[in-house]
C-alpha cells in the first residue's frame, strides 16, 4: 500500500502529471497525428505470399515474439498493477507497437492482456515498413521511446528506389538503412525521471563503428559469421538475395532474423536455431586474457588479473537492459598437487542457480527512488554504477587470492566469461516453468598454470 501511494505521489508531482507517462500520442504517432485503426495494418501472413523468405526469418524472431514473450508478459503485468495501468501503452509502444498506436491494448485488473487481434503480431512487417520518420527526442537529440512517425496504408517503405509491386505502393526510405530507425526502440528512457534504462543506440553512436558507417543492420540483419567479419574489417558486407517470389534478386540484401544475445527466452519459444545464433554472437563478442605471476609461495598470496575485451559488439558489452542481464567472470584456482582441490572460486552459482553478490559483473546497477537495488524498468530512478564495456574497449579485474597453508602447487587458473539473459531467481518467480534452468553461455575462456616456489 505504501508503495502505491508513493507512486501516485511521484506521478502527480511531475509537471503534466500522469499524462506524461502514457507516451501515446506524444512520441509514437501517425505522420498526420490522426487516429489509426488496426484494420489499416496488414497481417504478416499476407506479406508472406510474396515475401516468404522475409516471413520465415521474421517469424520466430524476438521481434515477432515481442508480445508473446512470456518474460515480457509477466513483467508487464506487474508493472501495470504497480503503476495503476500507466505503463500499459508505454511498454506496448515497443513490444506491441500497432496496439499502442491504435490504442487497442490494455491490461485488466485480473492480469488479462487485452489486444485487438489485428494488432497482436508483436513488431510486425507492416509496422516497420509503414514508418516514415524517426523523431529525435528533445533531450540530447537522440531517438528513443518508440519515437516513430507511421503512415498506415501508405507506400511500403524500403531500401530500394526502383522497387515495383502491384499489391502495394513502394517508397525509398533512407531511414530504414540507418541505426536511428532501430534506435527509436533500442534507446529506452524512464518517461518520468528520464533515466536511461537501455542506451544501445547511444553506445553505438559514440563508437568507431558509427564513424565507419557500420549500422545496426550491418550486424543484425546478416548471419553471425558475416557480422563477425564486418566487425573485424569495418566494412559492410554486400549480399545478394531474393526480395520477393517474382525473381527479384537484389544487392544489397538483408536478413530478418534480428538475433542478438537471447539464448534463454528463445528456447522457451522453441526457437532453438535462434538460441544457437545468439550463442554464436555472444562467443564472437569478447576475448579474455589472464595475467598471473610465474611462481608463488604456497601459504602466501597470488594476484590474478583478467582482462575482458569487447572485440565485436557494436555497442557496450553487455548492452540494453543490463540491469537484468548477467555477464560475469567465473574464476577458479585449483591445486594440482592436491588432486585439483579448489583453493579459490569467484562467480560460481549456488545449488539454486543464484549468483552471489561478490561476483565480478559487467553491466548497470540501478536503484529505485528509495535507493533499493532494482532491475524493473518502471521503478528505476538512478543508475549507480555501469561496468558494461564500450565497443573495442576493455576492463581489467584484479583478484587477490590467498593460498591456504597446506597448498602444494602447481596451481591451475581457469577464467570464464559467462552470460545469461536473466537471473535464475527472476525465472523462478516470473516464469511458469518449475525446474527450468536459465541457459548459460560461455563467451570466452582462458587458462594459466602457476608454479609453486621452492
Ligand atoms: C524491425 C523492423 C522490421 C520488421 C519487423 C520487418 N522488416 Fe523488412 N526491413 C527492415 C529494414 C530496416 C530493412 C532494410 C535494411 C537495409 O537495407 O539496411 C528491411 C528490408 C526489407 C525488404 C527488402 C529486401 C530485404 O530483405 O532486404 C523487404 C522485401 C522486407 N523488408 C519485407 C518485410 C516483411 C515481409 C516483413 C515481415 C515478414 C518484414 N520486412 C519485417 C525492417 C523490418
Ligand atoms: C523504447 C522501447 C521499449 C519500451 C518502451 C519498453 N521496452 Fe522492454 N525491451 C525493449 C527492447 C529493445 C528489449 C530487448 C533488448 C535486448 O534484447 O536486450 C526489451 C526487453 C524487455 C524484457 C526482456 C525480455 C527478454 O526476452 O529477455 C523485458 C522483461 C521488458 N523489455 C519489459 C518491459 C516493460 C515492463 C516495459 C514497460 C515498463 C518495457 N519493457 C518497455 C524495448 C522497450
Ligand atoms: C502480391 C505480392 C506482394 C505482397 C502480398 C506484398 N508485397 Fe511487398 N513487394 C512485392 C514486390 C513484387 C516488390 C518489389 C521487389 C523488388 O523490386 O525488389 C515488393 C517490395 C516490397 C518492399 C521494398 C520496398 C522498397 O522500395 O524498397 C517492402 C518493404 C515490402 N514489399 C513490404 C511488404 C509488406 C510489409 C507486405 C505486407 C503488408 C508486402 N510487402 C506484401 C510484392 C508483394
Ligand atoms: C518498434 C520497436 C523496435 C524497432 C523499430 C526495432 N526493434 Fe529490435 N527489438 C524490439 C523489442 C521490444 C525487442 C525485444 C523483444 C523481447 O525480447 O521481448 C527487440 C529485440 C531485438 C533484438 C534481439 C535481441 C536478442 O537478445 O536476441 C535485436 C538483435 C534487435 N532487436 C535489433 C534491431 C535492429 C537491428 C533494428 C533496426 C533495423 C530493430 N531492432 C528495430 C523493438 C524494436
Ligand atoms: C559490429 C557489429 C554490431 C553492431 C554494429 C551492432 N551490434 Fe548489436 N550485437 C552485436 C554482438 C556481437 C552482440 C552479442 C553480444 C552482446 O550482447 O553485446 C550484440 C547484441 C545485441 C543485442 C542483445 C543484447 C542483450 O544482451 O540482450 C541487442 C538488442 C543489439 N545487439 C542491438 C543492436 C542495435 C540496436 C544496434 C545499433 C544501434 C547494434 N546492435 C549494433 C554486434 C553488433
Amino acid at each position: 500500500m505504501a508503495r502505491l501511494v508513493f507512486l501516485l505521489v511521484l506521478f502527480l508531482a511531475i509537471p503534466g502529471g500522469a499524462e506524461e507517462f502514457v507516451f501515446y500520442p506524444k512520441i509514437l504517432n501517425t505522420a498526420t497525428g490522426l487516429p489509426a485503426s488496426p484494420s489499416q495494418f496488414i497481417s504478416a501472413e499476407k506479406c508472406a505470399y510474396c515475401h516468404p523468405l522475409q516471413y520465415e526469418q521474421w517469424r520466430g524472431s524476438m521481434h515477432a515474439n515481442a508480445l508473446t514473450d512470456p518474460l515480457f508478459r509477466a513483467v508487464w503485468r506487474e508493472s501495470s498493477r504497480e503503476t495503476g495501468v500507466r505503463t500499459d501503452r508505454f511498454c506496448a509502444g515497443c513490444h506491441a507497437p500497432v496496439g499502442a498506436l491504435t490504442e487497442q491494448v490494455w491490461i485488466r485488473e485480473s492480469g488479462e492482456i487485452v489486444i485487438d487481434p489485428r494488432a497482436d503480431e508483436g513488431i510486425t512487417c507492416d509496422f516497420c515498413h509503414s514508418v516514415v520518420a524517426v523523431k529525435l527526442l528533445e533531450k540530447g537529440g537522440n531517438p528513443g521511446n518508440s519515437g516513430l512517425a507511421v503512415e498506415p496504408e501508405g507506400a511500403k517503405q524500403g531500401p530500394y528506389a526502383d522497387a515495383h509491386s502491384t499489391f502495394h505502393a513502394t517508397a525509398y526510405s533512407d531511414v530504414h538503412t540507418r541505426s536511428e530507425f532501430c534506435g527509436a526502440c533500442h534507446n529506452v528512457f524512464h518517461p518520468v525521471n528520464n533515466t536511461a534504462i537501455a542506451r544501445t543506440y547511444e553506445e553505438w553512436k559514440g563508437s568507431e563503428y558509427a564513424r565507419a558507417g557500420i549500422q545496426c543492420q550491418d550486424c543484425h540483419m546478416v548471419p553471425p559469421e558475416v557480422a563477425a567479419r564486418v566487425a573485424d574489417t569495418m566494412e559492410k558486407a554486400v549480399r545478394t538475395g531474393l526480395t520477393s517470389v517474382f525473381d527479384t534478386e537484389r544487392t544489397p540484401f538483408f536478413d530478418h532474423d534480428f538475433t542478438g544475445a537471447n539464448a534463454a527466452v528463445t528456447t522457451l519459444l522453441d526457437q532453438w536455431g535462434r538460441a544457437n545464433e545468439a550463442r554464436l554472437r555472444l562467443r564472437s563478442a569478447a576475448r579474455i586474457e589472464l595475467a598471473v605471476p610465474e611462481q608463488v609461495a604456497p601459504g602466501g598470496g597470488m594476484e590474478v588479473r583478467v582482462r575482458v575485451e569487447n572485440v565485436r559488439a557494436g555497442h557496450n558489452l553487455p548492452t540494453s537492459m543490463t540491469e537484468l542481464r548477467q555477464m560475469w567472470l567465473h574464476l577458479v584456482v585449483r591445486d594440482a598437487g592436491r588432486n585439483g582441490a579448489v583453493v579459490f572460486e569467484s562467480g560460481g552459482l549456488d545449488s539454486t542457480g543464484r549468483l552471489g553478490p561478490e561476483a565480478r559483473r559487467f553491466g548497470a546497477q540501478a536503484v529505485d527512488s528509495e535507493g533499493r537495488p532494482t532491475w524493473k524498468p518502471w521503478r528505476i530512478a538512478r543508475i549507480v554504477r555501469d561496468t558494461s564495456i564500450p565497443p573495442r574497449g576493455a576492463a581489467t579485474e584484479r583478484f587477490e587470492i590467498p593460498l591456504p597453508p597446506g597448498a602444494k602447487g602447481p596451481f591451475e587458473v581457469l577464467a570464464r566469461l559467462l552470460y545469461r539473459s536473466l537471473p535464475q531467481e527472476v525465472a523462478d518467480s516470473y516464469l511458469d516453468r518449475p525446474g527450468w534452468k536459465v541457459p548459460l553461455v560461455e563467451m570466452a575462456t582462458a587458462r594459466a598454470e602457476v608454479r609453486a616456489a621452492r
